[in-house]
């Protein structure tokens, strides 16, 4: 569905992704991991269009969308809740929700369902401004943004950070249903451990801006993890 090939990205002179190659089958959870600051989240930018690659390839579903603007990615299918979130604070919940359908093709300006299915706190909350919502009622808010336009590709960049446990589960329940629901491939960049194991397929993890490690679940062994992400 979405695969990058020899993806180099730099910040002027510093060359911080290296020769990336990642494959997002459909229908699969992928997760990219790595300690801070390796590249992750420069990936998920330069996936969304919001950042240039130097060298390398960017397809989905078969389309080159490699220099595609942002919004014409959005308008091709990729949902993405970015690191912190980005809601706009002085919307309301169903303002915010709304900016994700501008991104659909003929865009009705009707909320899809499911997405009250998989988030009912954020029905309770439609007219609530973002910013008075809490951290983890901000990333359900995020993702369903995300979601709004109804995407085949959904990028979520670290979705359970700094967020308390009770809301990190009900994160984790909506991810898990949306896979089970089909049809919807997910990069999720992830640092929880318990989450990866137990719901991603495949995972790629990074050292200093080029991948280090993959494989399907089953093979992320201790060892890998104390060598690649323990602090
Ligand atoms: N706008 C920028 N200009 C210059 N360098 C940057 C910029 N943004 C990030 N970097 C650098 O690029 C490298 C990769 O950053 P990135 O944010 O992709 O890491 P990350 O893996 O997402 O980290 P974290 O786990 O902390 O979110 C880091 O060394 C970072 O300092
Ligand atoms: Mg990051």
């Amino acid at each position: 569905m979405l695969q990058t090939t020899n993806l180099n990205i730099f910040y002027g002179d510093s060359h911080v992704v290296r020769d990336v190659s990642l494959l997002i089958p459909e229908g699969k959870i992928v997760c990219l991991m790595g300690r801070n600051g390796v590249g992750k989240t420069t990936v998920m930018k330069t996936l969304m269009g919001l950042l240039p690659a130097r060298s390398g390839r960017i397809s989905f579903g078969g389309e080159d969308i490699t220099s595609l603007r942002p919004y014409s990615r959005a308008r091709s299918g990729i949902g993405y809740a970015p690191q912190g979130r980005e809601i706009i604070p002085s919307l309301t919940v169903e303002e915010n929700i709304l900016i994700g359908l501008e991104a659909k093709p003929n865009a009705s300006r009707v909320i899809p369902p499911r997405i009250f299915e998989l988030f009912p706190v954020l029905k309770t909350m439609l007219q609530r401004r973002g910013g008075d919502l809490s951290g983890g009622q901000q990333q359900q808010l995020s993702i369903a943004r995300a979601l709004a336009s109804e995407p085949k590709m959904l990028l979520l960049d670290e979705p359970t950070e700094g967020i308390q446990p009770s809301i990190i589960k009900e994160i984790v329940h909506a991810i898990k249903k949306l896979k089970e629901q089909g049809g919807l491939s997910i990069l999720v960049v992830e640092q929880f451990v318990s989450f990866v194991r137990g719901a991603g397929d495949y995972f790629y993890i990074m050292e200093k801006g080029a991948i280090a490690a993959e494989g399907a679940i089953p093979n992320l062994s201790d060892d890998l993890i104390r060598k690649h992400l323990a602090v």
